[in-house]
Formats: C-alpha cells, sequence, structure tokens
C-alpha cells in the first residue's frame, strides 16, 4: 500500500524571529512512517519542523505551516491509498506577520489571530474511495470528543490520546490510546511504546484495506 503520513508540529510565524507553534515532537508521526516502511509499504513523510531523522526507505517532505502541510497532503492524496494525519497542526496564525523583529522596547504587541485551514476537513471531498486515519490530542472527554471528529472529519478510524497524562502523548516514546472506528466500535490499549502503537494502526489499516478490496 502506499502510505501519506504527517507528523510534527507546524510553525506560524509572528516575526522572522518568534512563532506559534505546539509541543509536538513529531515522535508518533515518524513511528507510524517506520511501522508502515517496515511493513513492506512505501511512504511519504510530510513533517513539520522536529529533530529527528527521517526512517531510511520513507520519502521525507519538510514544511513548516498548516498551509505548506495542506498544500503537500493534497499534492500526494491522489498518489496515496491510506492517510495517517498525525500531526499537530497549529490552529491559529497571527493576522498579519511583521517582516522586521518586533522590539520590546517599542511597545508589546497585541496578537490578533486567525483560524489555520483544518487540513482534513479541507480535502474530505477528494477521500474517494482512500483510507483516512486521524489522530485526537485531548485533556479530557477523550471519547466524546474523538467521535465528533470522527464524524465533522470523515475519518475511518480516530486515535485518540489523552496529553495531560505524562506517559501520553508529547515528547514521551509511550502512548495510551483508543481506537475509534467509522461505525462506532472501540479498542482501549494499555500503555504501550509508540512503536507498538503504530504497528497497531498499520494491523488495522492493512485488514481494512483487505477486507475493501478482496482478492
Ligand atoms: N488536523 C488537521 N488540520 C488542523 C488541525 C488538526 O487536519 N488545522 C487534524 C490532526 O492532524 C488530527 C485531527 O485533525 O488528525 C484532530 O486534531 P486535534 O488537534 O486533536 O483537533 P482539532 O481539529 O484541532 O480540534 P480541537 O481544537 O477541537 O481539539
Amino acid at each position: 500500500m502506499k502510505f501519506l503520513v504527517t507528523a510534527g508540529p507546524t510553525r506560524e510565524a509572528i516575526d522572522p524571529v518568534r512563532f506559534l507553534s505546539n509541543r509536538s515532537t513529531g515522535k508518533m508521526g515518524y513511528a507510524v512512517a517506520g511501522a508502515a516502511r517496515r511493513a513492506g509499504h512505501h511512504v511519504r513523510l510530510i513533517f513539520g519542523p522536529v529533530a529527528l531523522a527521517v526512517p531510511g526507505g520513507v520519502e521525507g517532505i519538510p514544511v513548516t505551516t498548516a498551509a505548506e502541510m495542506c498544500t503537500a497532503v493534497e499534492t500526494d492524496l491522489p498518489w496515496c491509498d491510506v492517510l495517517v494525519m498525525v500531526a499537530a497542526v497549529a490552529d491559529w496564525r497571527p493576522v498579519q506577520v511583521a517582516d522586521r523583529k518586533l522590539k520590546k522596547r517599542e511597545m508589546t504587541p497585541l496578537i490578533h489571530l486567525e483560524r489555520t485551514v483544518d487540513i482534513l476537513e479541507h480535502i474530505r471531498q477528494q477521500k474517494g474511495g482512500r483510507l483516512m486515519v486521524g489522530f485526537a490530542a485531548e485533556t479530557g472527554r477523550v471519547l466524546e470528543e474523538a467521535r465528533r471528529k470522527l464524524q465533522e472529519k470523515d475519518l475511518d478510524l480516530i486515535v485518540a490520546n489523552d496529553v495531560s497524562d505524562p506517559h501520553s502523548g508529547f515528547a514521551v516514546d509511550t502512548n495510551r490510546v483508543l481506537f475509534v472506528e467509522r461505525g462506532g466500535a472501540t479498542r482501549e490499549f494499555p500503555l504501550l511504546t509508540k512503536d507498538d502503537v503504530a504497528a497497531h494502526i498499520v494491523t488495522w489499516i492493512e485488514s481494512k484495506s483487505a477486507s475493501q478490496c478482496p482478492r
């Protein structure tokens, strides 16, 4: 199969030296890309600013902003059989980006924000027969929020995690996730390494793809 995976945060500039972003380090998305590659799939990995090496055999596509990530996803969507959106896309960006460094002696800026594009919602009309997998980063009401996002973003699977748990979520090598499938089935996993979570996601995708296209 052809896997298109996104990973890491995006960065939205305030001025030439400052930006808005989030705590994502890219570990979960890179683990998905690595697991899919090890399982023998073709993998393209679109990644925001992270400090990780692209896994061997994976084609890496670096981006910075949500808008750039959206363009990269849209460009490669026709190529892929499955999109796994692991990236923590920044949800807001400054309306205006200063072209020179804002000087603290001159002002305390009031930064007006606007929504960035929701990539999954933007591409949902172009889904075709592809599988779409999303992540849900939550700090409470995990199941309810995962169900809402599954429906609003027209996903086949959402992988939800509670990022307020210190062993789960950002910057650690472990994750405790909940799968919520289209149709409502759920599966709760114990605390696992991100590599093991990634392997479960790849296995789930392979099983769905096999049932969608019987040989
Ligand atoms: N996502 C996206 N585009 C965005 C934000 C998120 O495509 N601008 C994707 C993420 O990659 C993830 C899913 O949508 O697969 C859910 O992301 P999450 O950050 O959990 O939720 P949000 O959509 O940002 O919603 P909320 O602010 O209500 O948590």
